[in-house]
């Protein structure tokens, strides 16, 4: 879809993407490269992208929950890379953090990725090394946990969103990649968004079906309100993790960059109809993809089988009454009126954080320090007290926990979505050892300085 000349979709089959699983300990292979892609079938010249396994996005990896998999990860790139596996609680070992966690995976490299995923769930994968610019190109992948015992659906799909700022023959916009507008603003926003890499990807389904819906937000920056226009649908999990199902009652599913919500979705309307799947800009509404109705019944009544996710161990982690306070303060950004930040140790103007490309700033620091923000022993609580004092929206990421966002109490997430002017906590339990992140999942923020770490001893 382009977002100025929208029309609702054709017709045209949905190709599935390609799938690796792994039953028992999996091994699986993903090679990051560079090389041409089409968005569609007609496309006149490719685009030239970064991807894992030549696919956009990167190959479906299905993995066992509680059980160790390997993903050997080969860099056929000409720059440096990494993976990090977002929303799964690993070893700190295997997070994809060059510099923090391991060393870049150089050219020609490899490294072995050993994930052991305490939680099942929907989750991705993505480039952690210059993320800007290789997730802008395409880096990224879909990594599915398996339930022991999911609920029946007749169809396990995935709709992972992503947006690209191409031109109009859909040639990658390079001259604007790392633009400090961009930073400064709300990151890079595409022009056309894709549905599982795709431009035209329809969803063929039967009346009376019940579909599982893994939603994913893929893209660098834009936050996706999207309207699903099918009466039965639930949410029953978020950010991987299960919730009590409720009824989707606006219909609309909100995504900022990196959050998922996981759906189920009993196919309602008449044989041989449709239903768009839209994407609402302000007050523009975009067909981006639809539910296609053939003209078979699957079942006149609807599936009477619990829809309920079982608990992963995630949902058995109570949080004490109290924790250890951390405030963290974002400021900066166009309109934010920032006037001076510590950089690299030193405290700098902002004409001088503009020439180093930092803008942003946790706590009145830019950029990773080296020292982290906090540091707890294992199994402390934690509130991190967010003041989100500028004219952004942030979608702020912690690495290897989940958390209790108070503005949605009862939902264990890893991203979560504060709009300008916000103030919130996040609490959780620190219980996973190692160095973590903490960043804006605005990719072009973190990169223009919203990000820090902690520790667990
Ligand atoms: Cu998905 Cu550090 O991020
Ligand atoms: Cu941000």
């Amino acid at each position: 879809m382009k977002a100025s000349s929208l029309a609702l979709m054709g017709g045209g089959l949905f190709i599935p993407g390609p799938a690796i699983s792994g039953t028992g300990a999996a091994r699986i292979e993903l090679t990051a490269s560079k090389g041409n892609y089409k968005f569609e079938q007609d496309q006149q010249s490719p685009t030239q992208l970064m991807f894992f396994n030549k696919a956009i996005p990167g190959p479906v990896i299905r993995i066992p929950q509680g059980q160790e998999s390997i993903v050997e990860l080969h860099n056929d790139l000409d720059e440096p890379t990494s993976v990090h596996w977002h929303g799964l609680r690993i070893d700190n070992e295997m997070d994809g953090v060059p510099g923090m966690t391991q060393d870049p995976i150089q050219p020609g490299e490899s490294f072995l990725y050993r994930l052991r995923p305490p939680d099942a769930g929907t989750y991705w994968y993505h480039s952690h090394q210059r993320t800007w610019g290789q997730l802008a190109f395409g880096l990224a992948g879909i990594l599915i946990v398996e339930e022991d015992e999911a609920p029946r659906v007749d169809q396990d799909l995935i709709f992972a969103v992503d947006d690209w700022r191409l031109d109009d023959h859909l040639q990658f916009d390079s001259a604007s990649l790392g633009s400090m507008h961009d930073w400064s603003h709300g990151g890079r926003l595409g022009n056309w968004i894709t549905i599982n890499g795709r431009l035209d990807h329809p969803y063929r389904v039967s009346k009376g079906e019940r579909i599982r819906f893994r939603m994913l937000n893929i893209a660098n920056a834009r936050t996706m309100k999207l309207r699903i226009n099918q009466p039965l649908s639930r949410v029953i999990a978020i950010d991987g993790q299960p919730v009590k199902p409720y009824e989707l009652k606006s219909g609309v599913v909100t995504l900022a960059p990196g959050q998922r919500s996981d759906l189920i979705i009993d196919i309602s309307g008449e044989p041989n109809s449709g239903s768009p799947i839209e994407l609402l800009i302000k007050d523009q509404v975009y067909t981006v993809s639809s539910f296609e109705v053939d003209g078979n019944i699957k079942r006149q009544e609807i599936l009477e089988s619990s829809i309920t996710l079982p608990p992963n161990p995630m949902n058995r982690i109570q949080l004490p009454q109290t924790s250890k306070q951390v405030p963290l303060h974002i400021g900066g950004g166009a309109m934010g009126g920032m006037q001076q930040a510590i950089y690299q140790g030193r405290e700098m103007g902002i004409q001088e954080l503009i020439q180093n490309k930092k803008i942003w700033a946790f706590n009145g620091i830019a950029g990773l320090p080296d020292s982290p923000l906090f540091k707890v022993r294992r199994g402390s609580a934690v509130s991190l007290n967010i003041d989100n004092d500028n004219a952004w929206s942030h979608a702020m990421h912690i690495h290897g926990h989940h958390f209790i966002d108070q503005k949605q109490p009862g939902v264990w997430r890893d991203t979560a979505l504060f709009m300008r002017e916000e103030k919130g906590s996040l609490r959780f339990v620190a219980d996973n050892p190692g160095k973590w992140l903490i960043h804006c999942h605005m990719i072009e923020h973190q990169a223009g300085g919203m990000i820090t770490w902690f520790e667990v001893t």
